[in-house]
């Protein structure tokens, strides 16, 4: 009796000890194939069809088509599946991606799945990272869309790790990244810590772009527009003023950020603020100076319009802050 009880034993152990020995070589093979996946090698693409490709992505961004940007996206993804190596094909897909969700309110009647951009924008961001870790746009872009889409999807872990990954890209990049992430959490309630961090960023852009402090309370930025020729282009202060890539970045930035600071209840010195995309000499020409001249009168009556969060009424581009609007990628880039 007890020589069987002891033989069972043994055997149960020999069959643990088996099954234990089976699941760690399964699990070794499988960390093994995946540690040992070939990476994914940069080759630049110099095609006709990638270069009419760029050449369509470009003419539709600059002159604001929103409606037409199936075209450069066709074009970018057949080029992209000849040549899955090039990081600008890849971003600039993403960057299309990011563009049809941010002015969604150009539509007539919004799609649900709009939303499905942010998935795809933060994949071809992913790639584009993957292949040019060195461009920090690329870094910044990817962790914007990683926090809408997890804001999305309710996935707080996603969320999280966008955050943390845009706070590496603004180290990479303070000048542009600053205010990405920023405008990415100035839709926060005006109350979320985060919103007054996205606040906080939106300063330091400026510091970033002058090395110097700016007056928090009486902002004259003005002082500074000579810098803007003597930058060399090349720089990474390039992302501080107007340049063919974002014709109004200037002017896009100072509403975006005064904005943000009527919706945190500042309205005298957001008016400061816009003033400064007006002071600026291209503000002449910019397609949405009108909005502008409206946001300094109303600049008031905008703090409560712009900490409520739904708006559906049909002004949204005078009620909302500028990353609702139908010019929340427009208000930089369009010619
Ligand atoms: C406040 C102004 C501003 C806003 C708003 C803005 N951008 Fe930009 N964007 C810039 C600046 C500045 C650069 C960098 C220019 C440079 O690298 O010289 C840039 C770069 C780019 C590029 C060029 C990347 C490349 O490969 O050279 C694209 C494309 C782009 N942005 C698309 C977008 C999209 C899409 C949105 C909306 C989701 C957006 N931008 C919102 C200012 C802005």
């Amino acid at each position: 009796m007890t020589r069987k009880v002891i033989f069972e034993f043994l055997t149960n152990m020999r069959n643990t000890v088996l099954l234990f020995l089976l699941i760690l070589g399964l699990s070794g093979c499988e960390f093994f194939a995946l540690s040992f996946a070939p990476g994914k090698e940069p080759l630049a693409d110099n095609s006709e069809l990638a270069n009419q490709a760029s050449k369509v992505f470009w003419e539709t961004l600059h002159q604001g088509d929103y409606s037409n940007i199936s075209k450069p996206m066709t074009l970018l993804k057949a080029a992209y599946l000849q040549n899955p190596y090039d990081a600008k094909i890849a971003a600039r897909i993403g960057f299309l991606h990011a563009w049809s969700l941010t002015e969604r309110q150009r539509l007539k009647n919004i799609p649900p799945q709009i939303t499905d951009n942010a998935i795809l924008a933060r994949k071809y961001f992913e790639e584009a990272v993957r292949l040019n870790p060195e461009d920090a746009r690329y870094l910044g872009f990817h962790s914007s869309m990683m926090m809408s889409e997890g804001s999305i999807h309710k996935d707080a872990y996603l969320t999280r790790k966008g955050y943390f990954q845009g706070l590496d890209s603004i180290e990479a990049w303070p000048q542009f990244n600053l205010f990405t992430i920023g405008y990415t959490m100035s839709s926060k309630e005006h109350s979320d810590p985060k919103f007054r961090e996205a606040v906080d960023m939106q300063w330091e852009n400026i510091d970033k772009c002058i090395d110097d402090t700016i007056d928090r309370n009486n902002p004259d930025f003005s002082n500074y527009f000579e810098m803007e020729s003597s930058e060399k282009r090349e720089s990474y202060k390039r992302a501080c003023w107007n340049s063919w890539i974002a014709p109004y970045n200037l002017q896009g930035f100072f509403m975006n950020f005064g904005d943000m600071l009527v919706k945190e209840g500042k309205p005298e010195i957001a008016r400061k603020i816009y003033q400064t995309a007006m002071d600026h000499p291209d503000f002449e020409t910019w397609p949405y100076k009108e909005y502008l001249i409206r946001r300094i009168e109303n600049a008031d009556q905008n703090v409560e319009k712009f900490r409520a969060n739904n708006n559906p009424s049909a002004d949204v581009n005078d009620s909302t802050i500028m990353i609702k609007t139908t010019f929340g990628c427009m208000g930089c880039h369009q010619n």
